[in-house]
């Protein structure tokens, strides 16, 4: 489409119920109560000029542009700050208040550069287009402009530029920093005619608080506030409405191009999910997908050592089709399968899980949320009967105490942190436990009420001791039990959690919460009104990952907290498409809609639809794809968009077992770490080059939408789809990923009503959509459970197999960080890594003082398993005897000492506790050394590294050098 301007209402809509009648200018308008008369103007398409006001934020009326006259009042008000009222006569285009528009336009163009001509906002700035509209024509006052003439522009943003002498101080950007994102990095400093917009303590915006989000770039009537990329090249001609790639909010964006280039990417106003707001990752870390080092013809080689040679397409599918045979042949028809990505859309994910279970004929299919939420599938699934959180995002603002739980959303999930934030500002109780001290616990203008910092390992003795508060206090919901939930699974729960081990005070030591903070957090979330559980990876990623998912769904239940909004179970899910992988299904045990592929009539109904028999046999988990490869009965594996060889856990047994297989197929957008042991590589297309769908946290199933053509000619479906045809397995032909979806719903009954057609008409839908519920379900188990009645499942504290001790005497929990996105292949290739060019390992300073330990000096961290080094910071967001790290970057290899240990129920790796030791070295450990010298050797054209960016070495971290 032609580029989308989208209206703009000047003030947000009333939010009152009832509607107003009022007149503008001779017209009836009704307008919601509470709006504002530039509101209700506009909704009637009458433009009352402004500068001020945006409908982003709330009216602030400074600029005295919007003045109009109502019959019966005095003056002329600001329209912006003025609310209708029913009978209202208003009049906005009386020669009075146009004369006092141009009065005021007058001032400001007097203090304005007038360089409009050659200005990159020429065409799309406010300023200019108001000046137009007030009919200016003269400016009593001369153009000097000496205010703002002398202040350097700031380009130490990677993304924007601030050019203050443009600046016409209407605090936009100051206000949507407040409201929108709430960082409050910025400020007017200075008073009248010296007023100005700063960043921090003046600081220039990249060593300022600034998170980069991009909130008052987009609210910026000029051009003070200005993507690079439009300065450098100009205004976009058209836009395509898409869906983030990158975290499981979801946010919708409009993708900006001229021709086939982004020229930049804006939080699209109707995004369901978004509501128009955006992080550094969606808003700016788009050049990936047009970085160097995308590989665009397909690569093969005989042996890992052997060098690449470039390859058509057909050689390529017709080669690993060939070898995919030949290993069944010899091996048997299970010694194959494939990883799918929670990277890849729907479409792309249920073509290949039907690829392995209809063309190879086994159920080997995994996918990357083993490593990450498969203990919330199983755990809400066996509580409520669906493996999905209970609400959308917007519930959050009926919500009176946030629990959130192993999850740091201001990093990893931020603009639903955004909404968080602006909730806990309007007076929402705040309860975190983790180990760390996250920014929410106490950021700016938000505070925890209750921080439980408890030691690693010990979640679900606290979730317990949580429920044993509420039971033992009778402040459990009564009602709710009696009506919503099994009640000899209840009372089952209650005699166990009631008992006097499960007390605060039994696990208190252990779980390093005080026990009068454990009760007075169990009260507030039980007493304080609509209680919504958020949670993390810090949840699952744990030996007792599924127990603890069912532990807060029975506190959950216990409470009442459940079937309407501001309550809930919620995971907030790490990549973009977690929920829709699982979804699809990628679990070697589930067919999509996660029906479990020993069920004869679903397996009936599949088989039909595919026209082949189907294993009833659940297929091999990742890391049993690694332990059959070493025992030599798995030998040829398919990836797509996964990066197994940094992401998963004890790097040393991946890489022994992908050594140990004969045939690696990687389908990605660049050589990976996995791909250093590819027989094959299959280039990728990015979200921009492909049609689909991903399925958000909140079930939210969103349009991506093709902005170019893929880079290499092919987009993964179409991938899948020919190897199936070179495969002899005719039953996927598609022309177009709608086809994809149309399969799914006939075949998933949860999916039963998805289309595109429906998707488009609706902005997006959230499933269960189905006859019952045509226009999807924002709110679950509103009536009832899934499953009937709320099952609450024993949830016994086992502690972990990990220990400390004299050799390894801390724990290591491992995160993300904002500015970097998983193992970081896409983010580290843009300029995101002017923020964090490596991972880094945060301690206690009293952990780095024992140890000698100053930030900034290399230090080892070493597991049982392995050691890596990396520089230390000292940081009191730690907990004495916990140490923290992230896992982004290759070279750092954090998964190389992770362990073995995983989920009892999912196998889910345990990657937030790993005894470790750190002493402070010299050099790099060996493991790094030789992936360093691995890493140079390689250079040249396929270099599967970083490529820093310029910025980089403007800041990294907090270290100092
Ligand atoms: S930087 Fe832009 S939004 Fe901020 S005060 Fe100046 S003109 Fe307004
Ligand atoms: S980019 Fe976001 S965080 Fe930074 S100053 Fe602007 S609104 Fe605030
Ligand atoms: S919050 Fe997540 S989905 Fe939204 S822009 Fe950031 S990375 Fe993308
Ligand atoms: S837009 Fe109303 S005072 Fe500025």
């Amino acid at each position: 489409m032609p580029i989308l301007k989208e209206l703009d209402y000047g003030t947000p809509a009333g939010a009152g119920p009832a509607t107003v009648l009022l007149r503008i200018d001779g017209r009836e308008i009704e307008a919601p109560e509470g709006s504002s008369i530039l509101h209700a103007a506009k909704l009637a398409g009458v433009d009352i000029p402004k500068l001020c006001a945006t409908d982003r934020i709330k009216e602030f009326g400074s600029c005295r542009l919007c003045v109009v006259e109502i019959d019966g009042r005095k003056g002329t008000p600001a329209s912006c700050t003025t609310p209708v009222a029913p009978g209202m006569i208003v009049r906005t285009q009386t020669e009075r208040v146009r004369k006092l528009r141009r009065n005021v336009m007058e001032l400001y163009i007097s203090d304005h550069p007038l360089d409009c001509l050659t200005c990159s906002a020429n065409g799309d700035c406010e300023l200019q287009d108001m000046a137009a509209a007030v009919g200016l024509r003269e400016v009593r006052y001369g153009f000097d402009g000496a205010r703002h003439r002398s202040h350097p522009i700031d380009v130490s943003n990677p993304y924007f530029a601030f050019e203050p002498d443009k600046c016409i101080v209407c605090s936009r950007c100051v206000r949507a920093c407040e409201e929108v994102q709430g960082t409050f990095a910025l400020t007017v400093d200075g008073r009248g005619l010296n007023s100005l917009i700063a960043a921090s303590q003046n600081q220039d915006f990249l060593d300022s608080e600034c998170v980069s989000c991009g909130a008052c770039v987009d609210v910026c009537p000029t051009a003070t506030l200005n993507e690079k990329t439009i300065v450098q090249r100009g205004l976009p001609d058209r836009t395509v409405i898409t869906t983030c790639a990158y975290c499981g909010v979801g946010c919708s964006f409009k993708a900006e191009l001229q021709g086939d280039q982004v020229i930049r990417m804006t939080p699209h106003r109707d995004g369901q999910a978004n509501h128009g707001h955006s992080c550094v990752k969606g808003r700016f870390a788009w050049g990936y997908a047009s970085h160097p080092d995308r590989i665009k013809t397909p690569l093969l080689r005989e042996k890992i050592t052997d060098p690449w040679r470039e390859a058509t397409w057909d050689e390529a599918i017709a080669h690993v089709a060939q070898r995919f045979r030949e290993i069944q042949t010899k091996y048997g028809r299970a010694s194959v399968g494939a990883i799918t990505s929670s990277r890849c859309t729907n479409e792309e994910t249920f073509v290949l899980q039907k690829l392995v279970r209809a063309a190879f004929g086994n159920n080997n299919v995994d996918t990357c949320a083993r490593v990450c939420h498969s203990p919330t599938g199983y755990g809400l699934k066996t509580a409520f009967g669906t493996s999905a959180g209970t609400q959308d995002f917007d519930s959050i603002r009926e919500s009176d105490v946030i629990l959130v739980i192993g999850a740091n959303p201001t990093d990893a999930h931020p603009v639903f942190a955004s909404a968080m934030k602006k909730r806990i500002r309007e007076g929402a109780k705040l309860i975190v436990i983790d180990p760390r001290r996250i920014d929410l616990v106490d950021g700016p203008h938000v505070a925890a009420a209750h921080h439980l910092q408890l030691r690693p390992g010990t979640n679900v003795a606290v979730i317990n001791a949580l429920a044993h508060v509420v039971l033992t206090e009778g402040l459990e919901n009564r009602d709710f039990i009696a009506q919503r939930c099994d009640a000899e699974s209840f009372a089952r729960w209650r005699a166990f959690v009631t008992d006097p081990a499960n007390s605060p005070e039994a696990v208190a030591e252990m779980c390093g919460v005080p026990a009068t903070t454990l009760r007075e957090a169990a009260r507030l979330y039980a007493n304080g009104g609509n209680a919504a559980i958020y949670y993390g990876l810090g949840v699952t990623e744990h030996s007792q990952g599924s127990t603890m998912v069912m532990g807060m769904a029975n506190l959950a239940m216990a409470t009442g907290n459940l079937g309407r909004n501001g309550v809930g179970v919620n995971p907030l899910r790490g990549q973009n498409n977690v929920q829709g992988a699982c979804d699809m299904g990628s679990f070697p045990h589930e067919f999509s809609g996660y029906r479990h592929v020993s069920d004869d009539a679903v397996r009936a109904l599949m088989s039909a639809a595919w026209s082949v028999p189907l294993d009833a046999e659940p297929g091999l988990r990742i890391p049993n794809m690694f332990d059959a490869a070493i025992e030599g009965t798995f030998k040829g594996l398919f990836v797509q968009g996964e990066d197994i060889a940094q992401s998963d856990p004890d790097l040393k047994h991946v890489a022994a077992g992908l050594s140990a297989m004969e045939c690696i197929v990687v389908n990605d957008l660049f050589l990976t770490e996995t791909a250093r042991y590819a027989h094959v590589f299959l280039p990728g297309a990015s979200f921009l080059e492909k049609d689909g769908t991903f399925t958000n946290a909140e079930r939210r199933i969103s349009r991506v939408r093709k902005a170019i053509e893929p880079l290499a000619g092919l987009a993964e479906w179409q991938v899948t789809v020919k190897l199936a045809e070179a495969l002899g397995y005719h039953e996927m032909r598609y022309s177009h990923p709608s086809e994809i979806m149309d399969e799914i719903a006939r075949l998933t009954p949860t999916f039963a009503g998805v289309s595109y057609q429906k998707i488009d008409e609706l902005g997006s839908v959230q499933w269960p959509c189905t006859a019952a519920a045509p226009e999807g379900t924002p709110v679950m188990h509103i009536n009832g459970f899934a499953r009937g009645k709320g099952y609450f499942a024993l949830t016994a504290f086992v502690p972990t197999e990990e220990h400390t001790g004299p050799r390894f005497p801390l724990l290591l929990t491992t995160g993300r960080i904002l500015s970097q996105y998983n193992v970081g292949q896409q983010t580290r290739r843009t300029a995101n890594v002017a923020w964090h060019d490596e991972d880094v390992l945060e301690l206690h300073p009293h952990d780095a003082e024992q140890r000698g330990i100053r930030d900034g000096d290399l230090v080892s961290l070493t597991s049982r398993t392995g050691s890596i080094t990396l520089r230390a910071l000292a940081s009191d967001r730690m907990q004495p005897g916990v140490v923290y790290t992230t896992f982004h970057h290759p070279e750092t290899g954090a998964n190389v000492i992770t362990t073995e240990f995983s989920d009892w129920a999912t196998s889910c790796p345990e990657y937030k506790v790993t005894a470790v030791n750190v002493r402070l070295v010299k050099g790099r450990s060996e493991w790094q050394e030789r992936r360093l010298q691995e890493l140079d050797a390689l250079g040249g054209g396929l270099t599967p590294d970083v490529a820093r960016h310029p910025d980089a070495a403007a800041k990294s971290a907090d270290l100092p050098r």
